[in-house]
């Protein structure tokens, strides 16, 4: 064997390593700007993403493993993987600088890789600082690629490095330009499972009862088994599985540091279909129940100021998000419902936040809030949660891109819907076939091969989601905003439908 392959080896994994690590970079921006939108599709870009990442960590790998086999560089392990260790200089005034940058730089690419792997069960905060520090890997790479590598009077070298630095440039310039993020990438693509094809469950036992309005209980639930029960942030819901074949979506709404027992409020609908109803009259403590979940479609995203406006029951997703904001932040809650005796922890809150919250009981003032009021010169992001004309009312006045909000039932879609056929493919399995016009998309999947979990039934839990490929769905779910209709590159199969003549679906 000629024994200069490793010196080969090193510096082609070295070049291939650095490629795929500004590629990635620029993929994960154009993820996170949408600056490609409408010709983007933000499920290959978060594939495209993460392979192209997690291949760098594999050429970094080969990259160090040269080095160490290579007989002329004398790399021992501990050159490799201890920072300044590394006598080893190209410019004499930069010292062991220029390798320790690499060896730093494979430190936060394993942290990247390794919290990426974790970001459904890590605080998202967390993972967020992590991954921003790709940005600072891309650019020490460049210092320590131009400062200890041997090829750098090559012409070829040359051009592709100065490529590479000015791709590095252009994605920083874009992602600072371009800032707003967020709401796609969070709380859509990455936020969410790719698919639903499994669901697992977790057994709780009730642990306590406590009625907190009239007609609402707080249910409390620790884990049947030893163990701690999974993370979760503000905004979160847990599906409750009925032994009556219901399963059931309530937001979370105690604290989610404590990792031993989850809260949930739930009022006995009037119009219940045996879900509120069977969890008021069979819930006991001591009862044991399986949940799936935590998910989330409505996660609180970093923002200076923010109005929160409650309807009734919809204060469950917003205590957790106000007790959860730095005391710093600026805030106003709007919590607005028929009787302060029907709404569910009003004392609690206004007790603990008294400067902060504005009660509106129909009983006391009459009429509707006043919300042109409170949203004149408001520049911040509104969060809603309850009945059906308070969102309206919010969606009416606050642009689609500051406005945040959770349903609890479905919107009525019907004279939407083209009830025509469709061809559907779905990539993963290899399966084609025609969803007949009184068929749902969701039933002719489970039905050749799918398994699609499902919830709701009724497009509004977000349970069935899948990611389209091709083709344009008809949306007729009550999940997402009409401006991520046409951009997250989702759909929700129980309801949704295509107007094209064809899907193609990531399952
Ligand atoms: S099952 Fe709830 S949105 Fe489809």
């Amino acid at each position: 064997m000629d024994p200069q392959i490793w010196w080969y080896v090193t510096r082609a994994s070295a070049i291939i390593a650095w490629t795929l690590m500004v590629v990635s970079v620029m993929w994960g921006i154009a993820l996170s700007t949408r600056v490609l939108k409408p010709h983007d599709n933000p499920g290959w870009l978060l594939d495209l993403h993460r392979w192209m990442s997690g291949l760098s960590v594999v050429f970094v790998g080969l990259h160090m493993f040269s080095l160490y086999m290579d007989s002329y560089a004398h790399f021992s392990p501990a050159d490799l993987f201890v920072p300044f260790h590394s006598t080893y200089t190209k410019i004499a005034a930069l010292g062991a600088w220029p390798i320790a940058l690499g060896v730093l730089c494979f430190y936060l690419m394993i942290a990247v890789q390794g919290t990426s792997l974790m970001m459904r069960i890590l605080p998202r905060k967390f993972w967020k600082a992590i991954h921003y520090s790709s940005y600072a890997v891309v650019l020490l790479v460049s210092f320590h690629a131009g400062w200890s590598g041997t090829d750098t009077r090559a012409w070829v070298y040359r051009i592709v490095a100065l490529l590479l630095v000015l791709l590095t440039t252009i994605a920083l310039i874009v992602r600072i330009l371009f800032p707003k993020s967020a709401k796609t990438l969070s709380a859509t693509v990455e936020g969410r499972r790719p698919n639903q094809l499994s669901d697992a469950l977790t057994r709780l036992v009730v642990s306590n009862v406590v009625p907190v309005a009239d007609g609402i209980v707080a249910f409390d639930f620790v884990k049947a088994s030893d163990g701690t029960l999974p993370v979760w942030v503000p905004g979160s819901h847990i599906t409750l599985h009925l032994p009556n074949g219901l399963k059931r979506q309530y937001s979370l709404c105690g604290d989610p540091a404590d990792r031993n027992s989850y809260r949930i409020a739930v009022l006995k609908s009037p119009t219940s279909r045996g879900g509120s109803e069977w969890v008021h009259e069979n819930l006991q403590i001591g009862q044991a129940i399986d949940i799936s979940g935590p998910h989330n479609h409505f996660e609180l995203e970093p923002a200076s100021e923010y109005l929160f406006v409650a309807g009734g029951i919809g204060i469950t997703p917003m205590k957790a998000m106000l007790e959860a904001l730095p005391a710093r932040r600026e805030w106003t809650l709007l919590y607005a419902g028929r009787s302060r005796a029907s709404m569910a922890f009003v004392n609690e809150i206004v007790s603990e936040f008294p400067n902060r919250v504005i009660v509106h009981a129909d009983d006391e003032q009459g009429g509707r809030p006043d919300l042109d009021a409170l949203l004149r010169d408001f520049k911040g992001q509104v969060y809603v949660c309850g009945p059906e004309p308070l969102l309206n009312a919010l969606i009416d006045r606050v642009p689609a891109d500051r406005l945040h909000f959770e349903r609890f039932s479905a919107v009525d879609r019907g004279s939407e819907e083209v009830a025509k056929e469709f061809l559907v493919t779905l990539k993963r399995s290899h399966t084609s076939f025609t969803v007949p016009a009184d068929r749902s998309l969701l039933d002719a999947i489970n039905s050749n091969g799918g398994a699609l979990i499902s919830s709701c039934g009724e497009g509004v839990c977000g349970t069935c989601e899948v990611r389209v490929l091709q083709g344009t769905p008809q949306h007729l779910d009550s999940v997402m905003s009409d401006e991520d209709k046409d951009s997250i590159g989702v759909m929700y199969p129980c309801v949704s439908r295509a107007t094209s003549d064809s899907l193609v679906l990531d399952i």
